[in-house]
């Protein structure tokens, strides 16, 4: 069976620590795994295809592949034919043919959904409008190399709580068996069917979900404290709003203040400092969003490690019908 990673949640928790372990050996032994090269290796080529613009993603993932002995083939929104002259499952049913992996930053989760149901090579989601779990991975590699192991551990999110990153934050958090509190304004809260799935492995983990309108109830106390953009992509025309509708859902001193003392600050980044994090605190001692955006790197290696080997390798190439 071929394995996917289009949401957090595609992951056990025992696997997510799986990945995780990956990842700490990996950032300490780059070139350990040669998954694309050698012998037991089908294809070299990894498709990174981006349909909303990324330095992160791009960078790491391209990174990632040619250490792991691969070569990153990145396909820009417009340069090639899907979306305008090909279908998805067409295009999926090429690119499976050629290609180890397909990593995609999209808008709907739909398309995702539809590209993974006809490729037998993994699919990966480099981020969508609904979830951001690679960025999660890094994330949570982050913190346990902060704050030691995740289980137990507080995390509070402020901001945008319907975007992707508040989504994959409740996700994977819950996955890791954290105490996931998630702040932003009433309209702006995550769907209720994402917090009964966080709920639904909290209960399985340990961990714990809250949801509020009141960022002191979402900070208070805790270990990480988390932001993302109030703007995320595709949402450029709302700006003016958005700004003044998550004004007091900034992390600044005041809000650091009601965290722990030891608390560390994530941001996935890009960051818009004087709108969800001030400048003193994303460039202060608790700011630890340089090593969760190189952690994108090493989690993402471990992420495609382990997609690889635990799903069926392909044949080069296929007779029809099977
Ligand atoms: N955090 C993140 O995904 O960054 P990019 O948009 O630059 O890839
Ligand atoms: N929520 C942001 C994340 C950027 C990495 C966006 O979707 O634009």
């Amino acid at each position: 069976m071929t394995r996917h990673f289009l949401v957090d949640t595609d992951l056990t928790p025992a696997e997510q620590a799986e990945v995780l372990d990956l990842a700490l050996e990996l950032k300490v032994k780059p070139y350990a795994e040669a998954v694309y090269a050698g012998e037991g290796a089908a294809r070299r080529t990894v498709a990174l295809i981006f349909d909303k613009t990324s330095t992160r993603t791009r960078v790491s993932f391209a990174a990632g592949v040619a250490d792991l002995g691969g070569v990153p083939l990145v396909i820009g929104s417009g340069d090639s034919q899907l979306g305008h002259k090909e279908s998805i499952t067409d295009t999926a049913r090429v690119l499976e043919r050629m290609v180890a992996t397909i990593v995609w930053r999209t808008y709907a989760q739909s398309g995702l959904e539809e590209m993974a149901a006809a490729s037998r090579v993994p699919v990966i989601n480099a981020l969508s409008d609904d979830y951001h779990p690679c960025q999660l991975l890094a994330d949570l590699l982050t913190i346990r190399e902060h704050k030691g192991p995740l289980a137990g551990l507080t995390l509070a999110y402020l901001g945008d709580a319907a975007n992707n990153m508040a989504s994959s934050y409740l996700l994977a958090g819950s996955t890791a068996g954290m105490h996931v509190r998630i702040a932003g304004p009433e309209g702006f809260l995550p769907a209720e069917s994402i917090i009964a799935a966080a709920r639904l492995r909290a209960a399985e983990t340990g961990g714990s979900v809250l949801v509020t309108t009141d960022p002191s109830e979402a900070l208070t106390g805790a270990d990480v404290v988390a932001t993302d953009t109030w703007v995320s992509m595709g949402q450029e025309d709302e700006k003016a709003a958005r700004s003044e509708l998550f004004r007091t859902y900034g992390v600044d001193a005041a809000a650091m203040a009601l965290a722990a003392a030891d608390a560390v600050v994530l941001h996935c980044l890009p960051a818009y400092r004087g709108y969800e994090i001030s400048a003193e605190v994303i460039d202060g001692p608790q700011s630890v969003v340089w090593d969760e955006a190189e952690n994108r790197l090493h989690a993402q290696k471990a992420l495609m490690v382990w997609l690889m080997k635990s799903s069926r390798a392909p044949r080069t190439s296929r007779k029809d019908g099977e």
